[in-house]
């Protein structure tokens, strides 16, 4: 069996909550257990979680050293991930494993479904799929394509829905991606909150600007739901 050493948040499509996710998800995994050793990798061209760290993009994605963010290293996103090749990806995400064997990356993945970058993420055999999702009719067939493609290589996905609490109940969309995917969608639903989108003015997640947030405890209450109190390198999957 292999152990989970790369989370991938990914969606398939723009504008489903991935970076807020990622950027959240990595900060709870180390607040929840001080000592995990976690990494970001922004693997979109756009940069969008570097500017959400409020970093400028790096020149040399593939090459510059990482930064630190909050406590975290940070391998920034850039224009030229765009071009790079199968081969400069595969040995970007080694980079930042850094041979470590403990070390989980956090990636936040690009608005995309079989570029370069989802083809050498979900070809190895470590990585798990965090579906950023939210329940509109829109979302459906990218997720479904997406599911497919990592499913068919045999590996655990798990899609954690955004949506409006006071939808919630009846919210059919919801309902049918239980049914549709059942046994992969968490438990906790990240709710719309307003601290999940201010909190880049300050370039924090949310996990950090504003730690009583319903959107912070339901990202805390996921990271516990998903991995319990081990870290994912530390639990066998
Ligand atoms: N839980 C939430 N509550 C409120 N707003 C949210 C939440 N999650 C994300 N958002 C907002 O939704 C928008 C899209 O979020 P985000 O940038 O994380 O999505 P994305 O999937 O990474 O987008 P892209 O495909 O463009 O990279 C942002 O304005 C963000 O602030
Ligand atoms: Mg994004």
């Amino acid at each position: 069996m292999s152990q989970i050493r790369i989370l991938a948040v990914a969606a398939g499509r723009g504008g489903t909550g991935k970076t807020t996710l990622a950027f959240a998800v990595a900060d709870a995994l180390r607040r929840l257990d001080p000592a995990a050793d976690v990494a970001l990798v922004d693997l979109d061209p756009q940069a969008g979680l570097t500017g959400y760290a409020k970093l400028p993009p790096a020149a040399d994605p593939l090459n510059d050293p990482p930064v630190d963010t909050h406590g975290l290293p940070f391998y920034r996103g850039g224009r030229t991930l765009a071009h790079a090749t199968d081969q400069q990806l595969a040995r970007h995400l080694e980079r930042a494993l850094d041979g470590r064997d403990d070390r989980v990356l956090v990636l936040d993945m690009a608005p995309a479904l079989t570029d370069a970058a989802h083809r050498v993420v979900f070809a190895r055999p470590d990585v798990m799929l965090l579906g950023a999702i939210k329940t509109d009719p829109g979302s459906f067939q990218s997720l479904n394509e997406l599911v497919a493609y990592v499913s068919r290589r045999g590996l655990p996905y798990v899609l954690v829905p955004t949506i409006h609490r006071s939808v919630l109940l009846n919210n059919t969309m919801l309902l049918t991606m239980r049914q549709q995917h059942e046994g992969h969608v968490s438990d906790v639903v990240v709710p719309l909150d307003g601290k999940a989108a201010e909190c880049v003015v300050a370039g924090q997640p949310v996990t950090m600007y504003a730690k009583r947030s319903k959107a912070a405890k339901a990202i805390f209450a996921l990271v516990e739901e998903l991995f319990g109190s081990a870290v994912p390198a530390t639990a066998e999957r």
